[in-house]
């Protein structure tokens, strides 16, 4: 493996950049290629046999663009796959939104928000239990958040009123801990930390995740070597929202993208 070949990112859709951001923060001199298949999100809904098709379809794509390792920024995505079948180093954002919900918890009860998809899959629920069998999930699918993301936001009066119909759910259930389980989640932040209890801490698994590869490589001395990081992003649908979108959270306002059809994929 060429220690100095890009690293994969792959999203459903735009919210992926909220596991790149913290990736550039602990290791901006790496090359990283955005995939976010805006044209086929949200996968939320889809079942688990589709979302694992275009998974694999994908990542045939960036091993073809000689990617050293893919992270699985989509939670939904990891629901619904086998990392195991890859033949890729790989990293995914479930298994660091697990160990942070577990070592942010004091009382043990814990509430996560999620898409459908991955509610159903109960990966969350079964992994919590895994690490402590004493804890109480409660999940809730919110897959309007998603959308509200995609499209590039509307005005703040009605994401307001969207996540808190959403985490309304979590009132009374006296939980200490809220585990943003989609990546489109943190973009939102601003407003979920408005509408939660102050003392629920809200977990975005893309910061253990990003420690977690920087770990990984510095072990097993992968960490690239020649300076300059770049930055790709590969779109399927639409270029305009996503720019908005991910302009804005990266607070870059030239980022440059590449449509590129499903075809290329097959
Ligand atoms: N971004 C995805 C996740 O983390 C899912 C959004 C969707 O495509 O429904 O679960």
């Amino acid at each position: 493996m060429d220690k100095n070949g890009p690293i994969g990112i792959i999203d459903s859709g735009v919210g992926g950049i909220t596991v790149l951001k913290r990736l550039l923060e602990i290791l901006p001199e790496e090359d990283y290629i955005y995939f976010g298949d805006t044209l086929r999100v949200p996968y939320g809904n889809r079942p688990k046999e589709e979302i694992e098709k275009f998974t694999r379809e994908i990542v045939n794509y960036l091993k073809k663009q000689k990617v050293k390792a893919v992270v699985i920024a989509c939670n939904t995505i990891c629901s619904s796959i086998n990392k195991n079948d890859y033949e890729i180093l790989m990293f995914g954002i479930l298994e660091a939104g697990i160990k942070s919900a577990v070592e942010a918890t004091s009382n043990g009860r814990i509430g996560v928000i999620a898409t459908k998809r991955t509610v159903e899959s109960e990966a969350y629920l079964k992994g919590i239990k895994r690490l402590n069998r004493n804890a109480m999930v409660f999940q809730k699918a919110c897959p309007e958040l998603v959308l509200i993301v995609e499209n590039g936001f509307y005005e703040a009066s009605s994401i307001y009123t969207a996540v808190k119909k959403c985490t309304e759910e979590f009132l009374g259930k006296d939980i200490d801990t809220l585990v943003l389980g989609c990546t489109h989640f943190p973009i939102l932040l601003p407003f979920i930390e408005r509408v939660v209890d102050n003392k629920v801490t809200v977990v975005d698994p893309a910061i253990k995740l990003a420690h977690e590869v920087k770990k990984y490589l510095v072990e097993n001395n992968l960490v690239k070597d020649k300076k300059g990081g770049q930055l790709r992003f590969l779109v399927t649908g639409e270029k305009e929202n996503f720019i908005k979108v991910a302009g804005t959270f990266l607070n870059d306002k030239h980022i440059d993208v590449l449509r590129i059809a499903i075809e290329e994929l097959k």
